[in-house]
């Protein structure tokens, strides 16, 4: 969102004129800061001020108040103040995907805010599979958002989560995402954004939120810039079959059970068709079929972007009309601003397609109680900056680094390292002193960090030697000899390495996945030289080729710790000596190189077409050699399963408004009955298991459920295998504790036909818990 910048004229000279009213503003003492907070008489005569009146009728009342060129200039990101009904200039931007952000206009650190707690990259968190820990984080950062906002340093939209799915690992923004999985994506989508809005109180539609969230880039947008293709001229070719079973899974979660505030349109084209310019995309699916309370906005300048680069539409007021007639409410960018009345004029567009958008901003900046008077009076107002890196706040962003540490390698448990028994460490590595590297793209600033060397510095003395010059450690002049002796010298190596935002970022993508430069060199020279079996700690978003070194007895162990955010170096040391007991697993499959190799990063496809040589994509589809397979993750301490309680049947009925309209025996023929016409309400089963830890270290494990469809279902091509549930749980050592997984067998065991509709096939659905079966037989009552 950070790449195209809004053209330079229209975006600076409203700034100005923001920038003069509030120095106007200042001089006077009658125009308040906030709206509906003026003189009493003043706020007496504006129904919207009302905050007694439902939220319908004072938005109604606002508009009616507006004039044209007022209601057009509030029609995008950098909203023009309104100084006659005493409201300001508001900048919707904000960014807050794992901390607040100031990636957007809208916050800005400084003064009373210097900071803000970062915790770990997205990609991360998601390998926790703690869908708890995912709504406290939410819930820390809606703190810190609404306490900046208090302070005038942020704005309450906040343009996260992202939940594309994380289909390519080419992909520069796949550490922005929770990985590959629609189930787990859609689980995180709704935790994280529940954490953030928290929303209370009203009716249902108009809850009182304590910031809005924003799910994006919707849809089927994960090409970035690759092979001389981009995002912004990009044409996702997707069958509705995967439009439904794949890439809109977490939105629809998103919006229908974490009732976001809002959807951001994306900039590729999706079939054709720009999807902010998409009314079937934004009309009919976002708003009509899934409910959407809030507004939707479009990506930075994609209204734009459909004129200027895609040629999708004649003029400026073409384009403007398409977002707007398409279901568009906000444009991120200037266009709607400098084109709405030209369109008007040119009878393209008319002022109530620009009501019906301000109805759906308006509304949401009213639930946020922007129009109910002085915000620190209102609930919430008590934040403010002591509110902001509170100690609690920096102990779960350690907590949430820890929790997504992922142990993918270790023989003959070389970890943990036991500090008596060692003298002294060598920490090696471009990564080894990792700061910013840590937090990712969408970062703020930090309270502080703590870096790998530092982290493992507090167990042990250390030797260190970055041994590369930077992550890239590209070509002659790489400081790789000046490693080898302390790796000699020292009991045990830490090797630290990976990629950083120089390799993967957003608009940039990767053309291979294997280690920069000569990172692999390094290792392998290190581990020559060490006289144990050294470690190696991959500090990266997107998944790395590493099979050197899994292969390699001489490297012990492999750690990833994603981009483990501001605490990353300690969490890092704690699960090397053994403090935590790691638990996490991979979001995402890890492909070899060999794989990118072949396979064209624009070729949507999930399913495989193996007789034309196409693999398909993610563990539900693909088949061929991995470097780790989704789900991967050791700890050090073994856990088994056993199904305690788990129905071998379950009936399911055709609902009252089908079987009204059609004849029961013709449903009960067909081998997979659609979802839409199943009575879903009664549809949840519950698969108990007790998971016993083996080991002598307490630990966490995630139970990963999945399920095969029944054999004779291929002709509709399902996923081989897909996650329908998982539960995190924490068991002692010599313990064993009983999970109760909660599976949703209208979502979980169904799956999209080639036109994109939910069937669940009848027959025995096969579930599996690591090593266990379980058979389900689904039948027509
Ligand atoms: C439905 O099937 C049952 C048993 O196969 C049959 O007795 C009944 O007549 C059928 N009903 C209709 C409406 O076709
Ligand atoms: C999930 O995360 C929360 C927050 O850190 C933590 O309290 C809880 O113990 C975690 N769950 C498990 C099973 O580890």
């Amino acid at each position: 969102m950070v790449v195209i910048h809004p053209p330079p004229g229209f975006l600076i000279s409203i700034g100005f004129l923001l920038l003069l009213l509030t120095r106007t503003a200042a001089g006077e003492s009658t125009r308040p800061a906030f709206a509906c907070g003026g003189s009493p008489a003043a706020v007496a005569a504006w129904r919207f001020c009302h905050r007694n009146l439902p939220i319908k009728v004072r938005v109604r009342d606002l508009i009616g108040r507006l004039n044209a060129e007022e209601k057009i200039r509030l029609l995008v990101n950098n909203a023009a103040p309104v100084p006659r009904l005493g409201i300001s200039g508001y900048e919707w931007w904000s960014e807050a995907l794992h901390g607040v952000s100031n990636t957007g206009p809208g916050v800005k650190f400084g003064g009373d805010f210097p900071s803000a707690t970062s915790f770990p990259q997205v990609i991360s968190s998601a390998a926790s599979f703690n869908s708890s820990l995912w709504e406290l984080i939410g819930r820390a950062v809606s703190d810190e958002g609404r306490a900046m906002y208090n302070g005038g340093h942020a704005g309450l939209t906040y343009w996260s989560p992202n939940v594309n799915i994380y289909r390519d690992p080419r992909w520069g923004r796949g550490q922005e995402t929770p990985g590959e999985d629609p189930n787990l994506a859609g689980r995180y989508a709704v935790s994280y954004v529940r954490g953030l809005q928290q929303a209370t109180g009203g009716r249902s539609g108009y809850l009182h939120l304590k910031v809005a969230a924003c799910c994006k880039h919707y849809t089927a947008y994960d090409l970035d810039n690759w092979h001389g293709m981009d995002r912004f001229h990009f044409n996702a070719k997707v069958s509705k079959q995967e439009l439904e079973d794949t890439f809109d899974v977490p939105f629809k979660a998103c919006v229908v059970e974490g009732k976001v505030a809002s959807v951001m349109c994306s900039y590729n084209q999706v079939n054709g068709v720009p999807t902010c310019a998409d009314p079937f995309l934004l009309r009919n699916t976002i708003r009509a079929q899934w409910g959407l309370t809030g507004y939707i906005v479009s990506d930075c300048n994609a209204v734009q972007v459909l004129y200027n680069s895609q040629h999708y539409t004649a003029t400026p007021e073409d384009a403007v009309a398409a977002a707007l007639k398409a279901g568009l409410d906000l444009d991120c960018g200037s266009y709607l601003a400098r084109y709405t009345g030209s369109a008007i004029q040119q009878g393209k567009v008319s002022i109530s397609d620009v009501d019906n958008a301000l109805a759906n901003t308006l509304t949401v900046q009213f639930r946020l109680g922007m129009f109910d008077g002085d915000p620190t009076r209102l609930p919430y107002g008590n934040l403010g900056p002591k509110d902001v890196c509170r100690p609690a706040h920096q102990s779960l962003a350690l907590e949430a680094a820890r929790q997504g540490i992922v142990l993918l390698k270790n023989d003959r448990r070389r970890l943990p390292l036991r500090p008596s028994t060692l003298h002294s460490v060598a920490v090696i590595g471009p990564n080894s002193d990792a700061t910013a590297t840590m937090i990712g793209n969408y970062a703020g600033v930090p309270c502080g960090y703590i870096t790998p060397l530092q982290g493992i510095t507090r167990y042990i003395r250390t030797v260190h030697q970055a041994g590369c010059r930077d992550v890239p450690c590209f070509g002659p002049g790489q400081p790789i000899d000046a490693a080898v002796p302390i790796a000699r010298q020292t009991d045990a190596a830490v090797v630290i390495i990976g990629l950083d935002q120089s390799i993967e970022a957003e608009a940039r993508d990767r053309d291979s996945l294997l280690l920069p430069g000569r990172q692999q060199e390094l290792v392998q020279k290190v581990a020559a030289a060490s006289r144990k079996p050294v470690v190696v700690v991959l500090i990266s978003g997107g998944s790395v080729d590493i099979s050197f070194a899994r292969d390699d007895p001489r490297v012990a162990a492999i750690i990833w710790a994603g981009y483990p955010g501001q605490a990353g170096g300690q969490a890092i040391a704690d699960v090397l000596f053994g403090a935590y007991n790691p638990g996490g697993k991979l979001p995402m499959t890890w492909y070899p190189q060999e794989y990118a190799a072949k396979v064209p990063m624009s070729d949507m496809r999930m399913r495989a077409d193996l007789g034309r040589g196409y693999p398909g994509r993610s563990y539900r589809f693909y088949t061929g050699p991995v470097v780790y397979p989704f789900g991967h993750g050791l700890s050090y301490s073994k856990f088994s399963y056993s199904i305690a309680h788990a129905p071998a049947e379950v009936a399911i009925s055709v609902n009252m408004r089908w079987a009204a309209a059609t004849n029961l025996n013709s449903t009960r023929s067909v081998p997979a009955v659609r979802v839409s016409h199943i009575e879903c309400i009664f549809s949840i089963i519950s698969v108990n298991v007790d998971v016993a830890n083996m080991g002598n270290l307490d630990g966490g494990h995630t139970v990963l459920l999945f399920s095969t469809p029944p054999a004779g279902a291929e002709r509709w091509d399902p996923p081989r295998r897909q996650l329908i549930a998982f539960e995190k749980v924490h068991a002692a050592s010599g313990k064993t504790v009983r999970v109760k997984m909660d599976v949703d067998v209208c979502k979980g065991l169904s799956f999209a036909d080639n036109y994109g509709i939910r069937r669940i096939p009848l027959g025995n659905h096969n579930l599996q818990i690591g090593d266990l079966t379980h058979s389900i037989s689904i039948r027509m009552n």
